[in-house]
């Protein structure tokens, strides 16, 4: 067993949920896990804490449109979480959700500690919400009167309410940042941060009281606590602060609150002023990780373009997807995601590189002494002490690596490894030292040294791929060792060992094929994760008075008077017809002639700003490249058909 080193606690943003979540999720908590998992190699005593943020605005609408209870909703989508991080073998120490009575009852005593400190005051609240963000806003904040955090519509609140004197804080919130370099990474985010405590930090409305799915503010029913108090004192409740605090004693204050970089503002401002306020200890560190990105734009679960982790790994693996994840993405900076990146770091890393290098050695092994491991002999040369100087010198550098959250290049160091061995192959050419007895010594010695390198591999990878590395243990013949960071640092460790070939660790992906599957599989589902808000039901005969009919647009002009409006000439039979629609901004008019469309052919004629408007075309809402756009609704059936 490794010494014990102490304590480590690391917590993932709780989420939300109001739907599936997707790769950016699954992201943040694969680097979390990795962190967990390599510091309990290293000997550390961790707690890893995730889980489920319930309450708000957000979710009672969306419980309100399904005819449910905000509890089952979010009890049905809470169960899909769990078994997403049960499927990736996510090791977390606890999982809080934040309708559970343990963190409603400390919540309300965090609440009551601010109160009595003097920090909590009523008032009137006027001003802006944000409900996917659930944040407040003052008019000077917004952003061409939008959300300034992500772009979208808010909504005017104006209410009774609780309020925080987080000003009081400013001071002390900006020293923290002068004086911690450390507590907020990357240091671009912690200038922002200065920059906004600079610009006049305002009292923080912490109640609602036009909705009620949330925690009692106590002494005042009528209010709930504001969601973000609510969620941030999680990593608190989580160790059973106050009323049984044996836990929290051991682990707080926090040793990372890994987050999204658009919540650091809650996790680097708010939450030290809250915690200020109820005197108690600062985490140590809030690492605001980057975005993952489509080519466009954000994923966003109210957007419908997500890239499902369920889907991945059903096709490729939980080992990859994690490996692909921490490989490819720097730390702190926003990636792109697309297909063919993923396919060929898949390809290239682990089919090509790792898994090579495991089955030829296997293989040659095998073949050249019967399975078996081969003792060292004096036949050394220069390049077998090489690849020693590299195995053994990787386990430093991925620590000093992941000590900066630097997955990629912890991951790069490890590959360092595994190149060098393959060259190490090449450059040894066991088959030709296998045809005489002469050289056996040396072949001897070559296979020796590249079980070694591998076993080093095996334990390097194990907290980022740890069933990948049972794998290669198990085909190496190590079963009977426990992994043990230490021994990589070692070589010169094996001998006799049983090697055993087993199935590629990794099989080889065909990228053509695996594009084309993806993007088909991405088009049927995309937007399936939004729940359907409908209309109220109308009855079939309703429905069955409206003509639908295919045309063809011969002409589209923009509207001399109107600057939303495209004109267009449809010829639907043997009629053309003048149809007007709000759609300028969405096509230019050249790109619309010859399309096949349907029309609402009969459609009560309407003037739009002078011009005669003789039916409808319609058309579908779409998000492209991160941006609404509306697309026509198309048909290959000649014109004048009915469409039913
Ligand atoms: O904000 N790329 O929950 P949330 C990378 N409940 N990471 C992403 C991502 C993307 N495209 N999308 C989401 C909340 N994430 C609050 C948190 S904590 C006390 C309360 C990750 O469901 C990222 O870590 O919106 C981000 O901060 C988090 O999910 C937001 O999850
Ligand atoms: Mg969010």
């Amino acid at each position: 067993m490794a010494e014990n080193k102490g304590k480590y606690y690391i917590s993932t943003p709780i989420y939300y949920p109001s739907s599936n979540l997707h790769i950016g999720h699954t992201y943040c908590t694969v680097m979390a896990d990795a962190m967990a998992r390599f510091k309990r190699l290293q000997g550390y005593d961790v707690m890893f804490l995730t889980g489920t943020d319930e309450h708000g605005q957000k979710i009672q609408t969306l419980a309100d449109a399904k005819h449910i209870s905000p509890q089952d909703y979010v009890d049905e989508v809470v169960a899909g979480i769990k078994d997403l991080w049960k499927t990736m073998e996510i090791s977390y120490d606890d999982f809080i959700r934040t309708t559970e009575e343990r963190h409603v009852k400390r919540v309300q005593a965090l609440f009551m500690k601010m109160y009595e400190k003097g920090d909590i005051y009523k008032g009137e609240y006027e001003g802006w919400y944000c409900t996917p963000c659930e944040s407040f806003w003052t008019e000077n904040q917004l952003v061409d009167g939008k959300c300034p955090d992500c772009g979208r519509p808010v909504t005017k609140a104006k209410e009774e309410a609780y309020f925080f004197k987080m000003s009081k804080y400013a001071d002390k919130l900006l020293e923290n940042f002068e004086k911690n370099p450390q507590f907020l990474q990357p240091d671009t985010r912690r200038n922002e941060m200065m920059a906004f405590i600079n610009q006049g930090l305002e009292d923080l409305c912490i109640s609602r009281s036009t909705f009620n799915w949330g925690i009692p503010v106590p002494l005042d029913e009528k209010h709930v606590i504001y969601v973000w108090l609510d969620a941030l004192s999680n990593y608190i409740t989580a160790l059973g602060w106050p009323d049984e605090p044996e836990k929290y004693d051991k682990y707080w204050p926090a040793d990372v609150h890994l987050v999204g970089k658009e919540i650091v503002r809650f996790h680097s401002i708010i939450w030290p002023a809250m915690l200020m306020s109820a005197d108690l200890p600062l985490p140590k560190q809030v690492l605001g990780h980057g975005w993952l990105l489509l080519e466009g734009g954000k994923m966003s679960k109210s957007k419908g373009n997500v890239v499902d982790p369920v889907m991945l790994i059903d096709r490729y693996g939980i080992d990859a997807l994690k490996y692909f994840l921490l490989r490819e993405y720097t730390f702190g900076q926003d990636g792109i995601f697309t297909n063919e990146v993923m396919l060929k770091r898949m390809n290239y890393d682990l089919a090509n590189d790792l898994g090579n290098l495991v089955s030829r050695t296997v293989s040659m092994i095998e073949k050249y002494n019967g399975g078996y491991v081969p003792e060292l002999t004096d036949s050394r040369e220069a390049v077998d002490e090489e690849l020693k100087q590299v195995s053994i010198g990787a386990a430093s550098k991925v620590e000093s690596n992941m000590d900066k959250f630097a997955f990629n290049m912890a991951l790069e160091e490890i590959w360092v490894v595994v190149r060098r061995a393959n060259k190490y192959i090449d450059e040894t050419a066991p088959w030709i030292l296998a045809k005489e007895e002469a050289t056996k010594p040396r072949l001897d010695n070559v296979l020796h040294n590249l079980a070694e390198a591998i076993r080093i591999v095996s334990i390097l990878i194990h907290p980022f791929m740890h069933t990948t590395s049972d794998e290669i243990r198990k085909q190496m013949g190590l079963w009977y060792a426990d992994v043990a960071w230490e021994d990589a640092f070692e070589f010169e460790m094996m001998q006799g060992e049983q090697v055993k070939k087993g199935n590629a660790i990794f099989p080889r992906l065909d990228i053509e094929k695996e594009l084309n599957e993806l993007e088909a599989l991405n088009k049927s589902e995309c937007g399936a994760n939004t729940p359907l808000e409908l209309k109220s039901e109308i009855e079939y005969e309703d429905f069955d008075k409206i003509d639908f009919r295919v045309g063809t647009i011969l002409s589209a002009e923009k509207h001399p008077k109107a600057d939303k409006l495209l004109v267009f000439q449809v010829k639907m039979g043997t009629e053309t017809r003048q149809v007007v629609s709000g759609v300028a901004e969405d096509f230019k008019p050249e790109e619309c002639v010859g399309k096949k469309v349907v029309v609402v052919a009969n459609l009560k004629p309407r003037k739009l700003r002078g011009l005669e408007s003789k039916g409808m075309l319609l058309f579908s809402d779409n998000t492209v490249d991160g941006k609404e756009r509306c697309e026509f609704v198309t048909t290959i059936a000649d014109d004048g058909n009915s469409v039913t």
